[in-house]
């Protein structure tokens, strides 16, 4: 393979997973990457593993480069088996080398693989490890996205290592941000930012805001998914700053599913409605588009209406399922409204309105609820909540 360098005797050593579709239920249609860094000084060091099932691709590839026995260091940035369920092999290969993890992640990494791993050196924010020529910063990075993950920034290069974060799921022959489709690799972040990060954008918010203030300079960001930024790291810097402020345009996402068509014309005539305003419109119809991707959708959105059928007195079991996932996500500041179908009792759109209210989302009332089959009358209500909406996101 050729080898990969990110700057004098600093190498990509992880693995690419092309054919990943599920990553613990985010869909990832463009596959992903598990990110290792290896860098050789008087000390060598490892910058993570990779998940188990790759372990051989990243010894191939350190092998190309050096013998495993000879790494000093093999740092845990982050302890989420993606990254860490090599590391028992690997540990047994590189003999001599010495763990390095945050204390939490000296804690997850015993809970996760026993008590060979208790004696872990630990560091904390801004402790250095001097390897030769270079020095090696630490920045804990509690719930960015677990306790245990840290940042590992190599001074003299301005390289920050900062694992998940800055991270997307994209499979490519490329290893840099400018060797990529710049609208594909915005979208992958976008939507790794929505589902790993987004209940998190407050401290997303205070980590950029420390490492701004501890002047560290960045040439190169080099996360544990997806392309290093090399090209313009202040780009995905500034995008998640505005993500996680909850920037968001005049855009309505409407998630939806429908049993026998009813709520999906309801859908279909809020959405003229709002668009009738002026304002964009994304529809999620949730046995075409899973909830990742609604919630790539809701990002940038200032409103959101979730439509369901009543079936046996409640949601529809995906509409139940992407409401679940979005509350626990709580996607900041925006405006929340339900409709949906029902043939006797109802109970659907109820049930949506108590959800959200119970997490805090601000809504639009009252919900809309349609009998049966929607008739003329009914689509003009449907059309007037979605105007309402979008005159309501566009003051
Ligand atoms: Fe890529 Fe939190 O693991």
């Amino acid at each position: 393979m050729t080898k990969v360098s990110l700057a004098k005797d600093i190498y990509w050593v992880g693995a690419v997973d092309w054919n990943l579709r599920d990553f613990h239920g985010y869909s990832t249609s463009r596959g992903t990457t598990y990110n290792a860094y290896l860098i050789l000084d008087e000390k060598n060091v490892l910058v993570d593993t990779v998940k188990h099932t790759f372990f051989d691709d990243l010894v191939a590839h350190v092998s190309e480069i050096l013998d495993p026995e000879k790494l000093d260091y093999i740092i845990v940035n982050h302890v989420e088996m993606d990254h860490s369920s090599s590391l028992p092999k690997m540990a047994k290969l590189a003999k001599n080398a010495t763990i390095i993890a945050s204390e939490r992640g000296k804690d997850a990494l015993v809970e996760h693989y026993g008590e060979e791993f208790a004696n872990v050196k630990t560091v904390k924010t801004g402790d250095t490890l001097k390897i030769g020529a270079r020095t090696l910063t630490f920045v804990e990075a509690p719930m960015l996205h677990w306790p245990d993950s840290m940042f590992t920034y190599v001074v003299e290069d301005k390289i920050l290592m900062p694992n998940d974060a800055f991270g997307q799921h994209l499979a490519s022959g490329a290893r840099f941000d400018d060797e990529v489709d710049q609208h594909i690799l915005m979208e992958e972040a976008q939507k790794y930012y929505a589902n790993i990060l987004m209940l998190l954008g407050p401290l997303v918010t205070k980590k950029i805001q420390e490492v701004v203030q501890m002047g560290i300079p960045i040439d190169m960001i080099a996360p544990s998914h997806g392309v290093i930024w090399r090209g313009d790291p202040s780009k995905i810097i500034n995008a998640y700053a505005a993500w996680a402020a909850g920037k968001a345009k005049k855009k309505i996402v409407i998630v939806y599913d429908t049993m026998w068509g009813s709520t999906d014309k309801m859908a279909r005539a809020i959405a003229e409605g709002a668009v009738s305003q002026g304002v964009e419109v994304k529809m999620c119809k949730l046995r075409a588009s899973d909830n990742s991707e609604a919630m790539t959708e809701i990002l940038d959105a200032k409103a959101v209406l979730v439509g369901s059928p009543t079936l046996n007195n409640g949601m529809f079991p995906t509409v139940g399922s992407f409401l679940t996932y979005a509350t626990g996500l709580k996607p900041k500041d925006k405006l929340w409204s339900f409709f949906g179908s029902f043939g006797w009792g109802g109970g659907a759109v109820r049930a949506m309105t108590e959800m959200a209210s119970k997490v805090g989302f601000e809504i639009h009332q009252p919900g809309l609820q349609i009998k049966y089959v929607p008739d003329q009358e009914d689509l003009k209500k449907c059309f007037e909540l979605g105007k309402q909406v979008a005159a309501k996101i566009s003051t």
